[in-house]
């Protein structure tokens, strides 16, 4: 079987970040989000992958992915002129996929559990396609799948505006090569994009076996920052401590915290769980349960907590405690000069602060 990874798109709802990064590459607990979707199809036997990737980010994923060698893979890459749909991601694979079964799983989709039991379940049966419903009290930002009574999926709708089912469909679907003729087949959607839930429709009214699998674990779609957060606050409660850094003697270090190479720790307070990245200096600070440092960042004279920091970041007397933030690359957070209560700030687009 072969992997079939979607790492383009715009990132519209984590602006500013994705103005020059992209989403994909958002970091959850150290470790951008596209490698969690990578381990998961390697450890699910699936080696031979391709990621979609757009003009405007592709040189990024490429750099950070490479040829796959280090994941235990065989990665290359197909670029997507322009945000086409999901489907089209599919339609330009077809040399890479040829006849095969194969995964697709979109690059911001964070599954806790791995896709172990479901690749194998595909692998072994006869259904031409399988996709994992994960049950939503409000799932209208994504496609909706509406069961019968024996637990088939009937209808698929993109982002219903009336309440049809709780049931969304993640990003994460298998396919045998009929799924090539429905992509050939559907037609542009309102929003210009080849979408992926006419393409199961298409399957389904064609008489061919879609299965749905109804997933149990956690899923997040990490597409804006209170997803990312939360994606973060999983993986950090399952990794394991580790020091590969320095901490002086009158630093205290709490919990479950890993401190990556070359972090130093000087008279701070870390309570777990936390991850603070390679060379990160934290100086007189105190880093608070659920907050990820990524590498190069200076933390020095403030509290943070449930945070997100992304890397090159400097953070400096601040004197209030920073909570729920996402913080992103070679920013500078620190104290304004002259009046105290003055609040002095460059903010990128589309940014939000709370004050
Ligand atoms: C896409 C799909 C949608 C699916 C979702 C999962 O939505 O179109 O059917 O439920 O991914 O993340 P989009 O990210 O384009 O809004």
């Amino acid at each position: 079987m072969k992997g079939l990874i979607l790492s383009g798109g715009k990132g519209t709802r984590l602006r500013p970040f994705t103005y020059t990064g992209a989403k994909q590459l958002v970091p959850v607990a150290n470790k951008p989000v596209l490698f969690y979707a990578i381990e998961d199809l390697v450890e699910a036997g699936v080696t031979d992958l391709c990621i979609v990737i757009s003009p405007e980010t592709g040189d990024q994923v490429k750099a950070a992915v490479g040829d796959g060698s280090r994941f235990g893979a065989r990665v290359e890459y197909i670029v997507q002129d322009a945000p086409r749909g999901i489907a089209h991601g599919i339609k330009i694979a077809r040399d890479f996929i040829g006849d095969e079964r194969f995964i697709l799983f979109l690059g911001d989709n964070f599954i806790r559990d791995g896709i172990i039991s479901q690749v194998n379940a595909f692998r072994e049966g006869t259904m031409n396609a399988q996709i994992i419903l994960y049950k939503l009290e409000d799932p209208s930002s994504m496609g909706v799948a509406v069961l019968d009574g024996d637990g088939r999926v009937t209808r698929l709708v993109e982002k219903p505006k009336q309440f049809i089912s709780p049931y969304g469909v993640i990003g994460i679907y298998m396919f045998d090569h009929h799924v090539f003729e429905a992509v050939n087949a559907i037609k542009p959607s309102a929003r210009g994009e080849l979408e992926i839930t006419d393409t199961i429709q298409y399957l389904i009214d064609h008489k061919l076996d879609v299965r749905a699998h109804l997933l149990n674990g956690a899923w997040i779609d990490t597409g804006k920052m209170s997803d990312i957060l939360e994606a973060n606050r999983l993986v950090l409660d399952t990794l394991e401590p580790k020091n590969e850094g320095q901490v002086d003697g009158t630093s205290i270090i709490e919990g479950r915290v890993v401190l990556q190479a070359g972090a130093v720790i000087q008279n701070s307070r870390i309570r777990g769980p936390a991850i603070i990245g390679e060379r990160t200096r934290i100086e007189n600070a105190f880093v608070g349960p659920y907050t990820s440092i990524y590498h190069d960042c200076l933390i020095r004279h403030c509290e943070i907590e449930h945070s997100v920091v992304l890397e090159h970041s400097t953070i400096v007397d601040i004197p209030t405690r920073i909570a729920d933030s996402l913080i992103g690359r070679n920013t500078e957070v620190a104290r304004a000069g002259g009046h105290t209560k003055t609040l002095k700030m460059m903010i990128g687009d589309y940014s939000k602060v709370g004050i």
